[in-house]
C-alpha cells in the first residue's frame, strides 16, 4: 500500500503529458482512460460524454437538429462541467440520461455539426492546457491535441464491442437487445468516420491496440507502460 503511494508520488513529480485515446464506439476507450488516469494521478475526460450532454439538451428542448441556426442558439445555453468524474449539464448530473437509447440514436448527427464541435473542442483544449490529462474520443489525437505526447487508437471486433456495451448498459439498469446495440454501433461508426468535420481516423503517430482478445486490466497496463515511456522521454 505504502509502496503504491510512493510510486504515485514519484509519478506526480514527473513532467505531465497529454494522453489521447481514440477509436470506434465501445472498444474500451473510456474504461481504459479512466483507469490509466487514476493510476497516473491524471484527470480523465470522456469527450463523448460532452457530445452526449449537448444531444440530451437538444432532445429535451425538442430542438430541430437539422436547423443549424437553432442549434447554435441552443448552444449558447449549454454549459458542461466535470465534477468527480460525473458530467454536469447546466449544473445537473446527467451521467445516466446521456446513455439513453434516444441519445445513442442522435449523438452522431449532433456531433457532426461544426458549431457543436467548435464549442466542445475549445473547452477540451482548455482542460488540456495544464497537461496531466487522459482524454478519450474520436478526434483527440488528430484535432484536439495533435501534439499529444501519447496517442492510442483502440479497435475491437464488432461482436465483442456490442457484448461489452450491453454489459455496461445493464450495470446502469438499461436493458437493450444485442442486435439493436450492434446496429447502433454500426450506424455511429459510419457517421463518425465519414463526417466532413473531424472524422474519426487514426493519427499517423498513434499506437493501435486491438482489444478483442485482451482484458481491461491488460489494456490499462499497456497504456500505462506506454505513458511511462513517454513521461521518461519528456
Ligand atoms: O465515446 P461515445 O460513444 O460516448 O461518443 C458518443 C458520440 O460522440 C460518438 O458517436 C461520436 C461523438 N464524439 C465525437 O464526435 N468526438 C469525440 N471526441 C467524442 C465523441
Amino acid at each position: 500500500m505504502e509502496n503504491r503511494f510512493l510510486v504515485r508520488l514519484k509519478i506526480a513529480d514527473l513532467k505531465k503529458i497529454v494522453i489521447a485515446i481514440d477509436g470506434y464506439s465501445a472498444c474500451g476507450k473510456s474504461s481504459t482512460a479512466k483507469q490509466v488516469a487514476s493510476r497516473l494521478g491524471y484527470t480523465f475526460i470522456d469527450s463523448g460524454g460532452m457530445y452526449r450532454a449537448v444531444t440530451l439538451y437538444l432532445l429535451n428542448r425538442g430542438a430541430d437538429i437539422k436547423d443549424l441556426n437553432n442549434v447554435e442558439d441552443h448552444l449558447n445555453h449549454v454549459s458542461i462541467d466535470f465534477v468527480d468524474e460525473s458530467i454536469l449539464l447546466n449544473g445537473e448530473n446527467v451521467d445516466l440520461e446521456i446513455r439513453s437509447r434516444e441519445v445513442n440514436e442522435n449523438v452522431s448527427e449532433v456531433s457532426a455539426i461544426s458549431a457543436v464541435r467548435r464549442k466542445m473542442v475549445r473547452q477540451q483544449q482548455e482542460i488540456g492546457l495544464n497537461k496531466g490529462v487522459v482524454m478519450d474520443g474520436r478526434d483527440i489525437g488528430t484535432v484536439v491535441f495533435p501534439d499529444a505526447e501519447l496517442k492510442v487508437f483502440m479497435t475491437a471486433e464488432m461482436e465483442i464491442r456490442a457484448v461489452r456495451r450491453q454489459k455496461e448498459l445493464s450495470t446502469k439498469g438499461i436493458d437493450e437487445p444485442l442486435e439493436s446495440i450492434m446496429k447502433n454501433l454500426q450506424d455511429r461508426d459510419l457517421v463518425d468516420s465519414t463526417r466532413v468535420d473531424s472524422p474519426l481516423k487514426m493519427a499517423e503517430d498513434a499506437i493501435e491496440i486491438d482489444t478483442t482478445n485482451i482484458t481491461l486490466e491488460e489494456q490499462v497496463v499497456q497504456v500505462v507502460a506506454l505513458a511511462k515511456e513517454k513521461i521518461n522521454e519528456n
